[in-house]
């Protein structure tokens, strides 16, 4: 939407839209610069109290795929005043809290309106130093891919729309969505500078979409091995008859960057281009390191795959493999 605007440069800007990368960063001084995103969406699940949850989960993602530690957040929100129990506004509000309590991170306010739609979400403060931003560039020949969620969240989610989620698979999504990325970021993040390279968070465009996007700005190919990429446990057998929209609008503007291997299975590639909610970090770490980080990782709770690895680039962004 931004990018009709002409904005006048400004040197302290280090990080914005242009780049598509996951939140601003403004330099505020040479050791600390500030990093601002906002992220809001209408419920992805029944129960009003995991949606705060969840839409408190995915906002701060951004800082974290960033390298960044949030802050401060501030509440976006809208729903409808009539026919709405303003018991579930407040659980919304107070799952979402609850979250931003557990990221150490504090509520200084918000802005409320009326609209017929429900959306909730935050925008979100945090600060990093100006070396070590972990952009969608920096990706190296070489790398090794990492990704520290399973893919699955928009397919589970359609289905639990039209009731055809059974409840264990509904609630390992939930249990992938509300998980703060937290760990993972802070895991990165601690070696900025040390062999990881680039690091973006899977949402809305999937994991190709986003993929796509960090192998553009690093000017490279990825390689993805997609026997390896993790999926929600009950999310494959659900990908025929519980496409998103944002499927098929993911695969037809990125699906021209991304090579496939002949006969490629249809699931599959509805699971990779699926848009993902509050999904995991997907980063690009040298291959000296990347055992240690995944190691870290490990110790850290958090279950990370290695999905492939980066390339020269060539004819597309990706090659499925
Ligand atoms: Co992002
Ligand atoms: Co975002």
């Amino acid at each position: 939407m931004l990018s009709g605007l002409s904005v006048p440069t400004d040197a302290r800007v280090l990080v914005d839209y242009r780049t598509s990368d996951d939140a601003g960063v403004y330099a505020l001084g040479a050791e600390t610069a500030l990093v601002q995103t906002v992220d809001f969406f209408t419920p992805i699940v029944d129960d009003a109290y995991t949606y705060g949850q969840i839409a408190a989960a995915n906002a701060l993602s951004d800082v974290y795929a960033m390298g960044a530690t949030p802050l401060t957040a501030l509440a976006v929100a809208a729903f409808p005043v009539k026919d709405f129990d303003p018991a579930e506004i407040a659980a919304v509000f107070r799952g979402g809290l609850d979250t931003l309590v557990e990221a150490g991170v504090a509520l200084l306010g918000g802005h409320t309106v009326q609209d017929t739609e429900v959306k909730f979400g935050y925008a979100v403060t945090g600060i990093v130093h100006p070396a070590r931003v972990l952009a969608n560039a920096g990706a190296r020949p070489g790398d090794v891919l990492v990704l520290t969620k399973p893919v699955g969240t928009g397919v589970i989610a359609t289905a639990v729309k039209f009731e055809r989620s059974p409840a264990e698979v509904t609630a390992r999504a939930v249990s992938v969505m509300r998980t703060l990325n937290r760990r993972a970021g802070e895991v990165f993040a601690a070696r900025a500078l040390a062999g990881v390279h680039a690091c973006t968070d899977v949402t809305g465009f999937g994991l190709l979409g986003h993929g796509c996007e960090l192998a553009a700005a690093s000017r490279v190919t990825l390689e993805i091995e997609v026997a390896a990429v993790p999926l929600i446990d009950g999310a494959y057998a659900l990908a025929s008859r519980n496409r998103p929209g944002g499927t098929a609008n993911n695969l037809r503007h990125f699906g021209p960057n991304v090579s496939e291997p002949p006969g490629f299975d249809d699931n599959l590639r509805a699971l990779l281009y699926d848009p993902q909610t509050s999904g995991g970090l997907l980063a690009a770490i040298a291959p000296e390191v990347a055992g240690d980080v995944c190691a870290d990782l490990e110790e850290r709770g958090v279950t990370a795959a290695t999905i492939g690895r980066v390339a020269e680039a060539g004819e597309v962004l990706i090659r499925l493999k």
